[in-house]
Parts: structure tokens; sequence; C-alpha cells
């Protein structure tokens, strides 16, 4: 599919006011997305797995406005509260999108979101909160043109995700998404996320994520900084083509069901990450001590047990525990009694797996 065919062709219905409510998931990368060119192209492929309990929540209510101005109108509410510091954001979105959503002059709205995860718990929540605003846009799309199918719904919405959050367009459905494109997947594209649907091992079925939350705090550098500072970087180029044959792994991992591989290439792929954050200029550390503490009290659990309980680090210094459920329990009270001194005022989030957005109104 190519970028013009999510142009949108001349609506068949008229529209004077509306409201829909989607809720979206966060995901985990795997196979991590970190360097982009221009207009959201990710430099090489990802996977992520959906998650099920960290979630944004978003109410997208639209209106015809009177009179026909060329600047887009819009109020944002953040748990119920005007949240003028989002709106940037959102009007780059906008800026974005408007030429695959040509309605958006039209109306005004008003945008009201909220995260099931504890506020600044430092857990991105731009996959979350993207993808379920382009979700209700599309919606409203779809009111405007009742022909649309389901398929090109949930492809419109991944890429119009995409142009608010790279990752966001991994968060529309589950359990396991690709974007990017990857010789060895079918259907996997630079301009969306796609369901993954080779073979999955059942070992992965219903994975566990216990995320520790590190530290809370305003991240030092953004995601976006980040990724430019991937422009003439060293090791770019390496990395890039490293992440390809860890998908390449990944892709017979996930057929196989080898706990050990999995853990091995999920462990690599996010120190790797960091690596590339700690040898760009400026160079820049996200992981705090005790990120450093997690990391090596799991790999002396995992050598003394054997269990398969591994980690992955998403852009910042909280932790992912990744294990299968068959052995959560002892896994679950070792992070408990031993990993849970390190989080920033003992919290941590339990999610899993999940099965992707839903439509709620
Ligand atoms: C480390 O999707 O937040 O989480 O496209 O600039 O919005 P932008 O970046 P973003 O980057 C996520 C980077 C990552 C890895 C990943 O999710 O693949």
């Amino acid at each position: 599919m190519k970028e013009t065919q999510f142009l949108s062709k001349e609506y068949s219905q008229a529209l004077k006011q509306g409201k829909f409510t989607w809720e979206s998931p966060s995901n985990i990368a795997l196979i991590k997305y970190w360097g982009k060119r221009e207009n959201q192209i990710p430099e090489n492929p990802s996977i992520s797995f959906t998650l099920d309990v960290c979630k944004t929540i978003t109410t997208l209510s639209f209106s015809k406005k009177n009179k026909n101005s060329n600047h887009f109108s819009f109020d944002l509410f953040f748990d119920g509260k005007p949240k003028e510091d989002f709106k940037p954001k959102i009007q780059t979105f906008f800026k974005r999108i408007e030429s695959y959503l040509p309605f958006l002059n039209d109306y005004h709205f008003i945008i009201e979101t909220s995260n099931s995860f504890p506020h600044s718990s430092g857990i991105a929540s731009s996959a979350s909160g993207m993808s379920a605003l382009a979700l209700c846009l599309v919606s409203i799309e779809k009111l405007l043109d009742p022909e649309m199918t389901n398929e090109y719904f949930t492809r419109k919405a991944s890429f119009l995700a995409r142009l608010g959050s790279g990752s966001a367009c991994r968060s529309i459905e589950g359990d396991l998404v690709v974007w990017g494109e990857h010789d060895e997947i079918e259907g996997s594209s630079d301009l969306f996320g796609v369901k993954y649907s080779d073979q999955v091992h059942d070992n992965f079925k219903n994975f566990q994520d216990t995320i520790l939350l590190v530290d809370k705090g305003e991240k030092q550098v953004s995601s976006s900084v980040g990724h430019n500072l991937m422009h003439g970087h060293p090791f770019a180029k390496k990395r890039f083509e490293q992440a390809n044959t860890n998908l390449s792994k990944m892709v017979e991992i996930l057929k196989s069901g080898n706990l050990d591989s999995f853990i091995e290439v999920v462990e690599s792929e996010a120190l790797s990450l960091h690596a590339m954050m700690m040898t760009s200029l400026p160079y820049f550390i996200l992981m705090k001590p005790n990120t450093l503490e997690i990391i090596n009290k799991i790999w002396k659990f995992r050598k003394e047990t054997g269990f398969h309980v591994g980690f992955t680090l998403d852009a910042g210094a909280n932790v992912h525990v990744l294990y299968p459920e068959s052995e959560s329990e002892k896994i679950y009270k070792f992070i408990k009694n031993e990993l849970v001194a390190y989080c920033q005022n003992g919290q941590y989030i339990c999610d899993k797996i999940g099965k992707g957005a839903k439509l709620l109104r």
C-alpha cells in the first residue's frame, strides 16, 4: 500500500455532530524502533507485544463549525481538566494528518482523555494516546464514508497513529504487531503496523509483563530527540542491520517457543537501544542505578533457578519484566520479594499481552 491510498475520496454522507470513545492500549517493543526518516518512516522494522492493562481512554466529540476557518479548532481535557501543554502535540498531529482527513477543518473537537496507569508514572502514553485519537478520527470518517471496510479502517487508524507517534501504530491490534518492512514477514509495511499472523507457540500466550516504575520523573531526553540522534550516529547502519537480523531470529523463536533464545534477543535489543543513546552525540543515559540493580537481580535469579524471566526497557528507566504465564507464580513472588524494593514508592503495574483497542461507545 502507498500513502496515496489513505487519501480520502468524496464523502457520501453529511454529519452535524457526534461522539466516539475508544480505549487503546500501550505496547512494549521486543525488537526496538530507534531512528526514523522523514514522515515517520522507521529505519528498521520492530515488533511489539500489545499490552492489556496500560491504556488510554479517549472520547472525541465533534460539531460542525458555523464558519469555515483555516485553523484547527479543539479543546483538550486530561482527567477532566483542561490540558494546555498537550495541545501543541495535537496541533502537530492534525497538521500531519490533515491531507488524509479533509474534514478536520470542518469541525470543532473536544478531546477528553485519561490513562489507566498512574499519571506521570513515566510510562509512555503517546502510543496509547495517539492510537486512541486516531481510532476516534477514523470512526468519524467511517460515518462519512459508510462503505469503508474493516480492514481499511484498521490500516488507516494505524497509518494515522504512526504520524502522531511511531510506536502508536503498533497499538491498534493485538497480540503481536510488526511495523516496518521485513522480507520474511508478509504484508509488513513502513506505513502502518500489521498483526503478526505467523505461527506463535503456546509459550507466548498470556505472556506476563510486570512494569517496575523505577523513575517517574520527566524524561531528560524525549524519544523524538533520541531518534534524531541516530542521523549520523557512528553505529547506526550496524544497529539497523542488527534489528533486521533479530527480527528474523524472533520469527523462528515465536514459532519454536524457545524461551532462552527469546530472552537473549529481547534483552540484547533493550541494551542495544540504550547503547545507542550512550554513544550518540550528545550522549545520554536514561537508566538509573536501580534499573541496573534490577537487571542484575534478574540475571542472578535466572541463573540460580532456571526460570524463564527476562527484561526489556523502553526509552526510560523503568523495567518491563517479561515471563511466561506457566512460571508466573514463582517469578511474581521473586518480583515482589526482591525487585519491588527498587521501585519509586514501591510502584509497579502487573500487565500482560493484550488484544488491542476497543470501541467503547
Ligand atoms: C524506545 O514512538 O515514542 O519505545 O515516533 O518520535 O513519537 P516518535 O517516537 P516513539 O519511540 C518509541 C521508541 C521506543 C522503542 C519502540 O517502542 O519500538
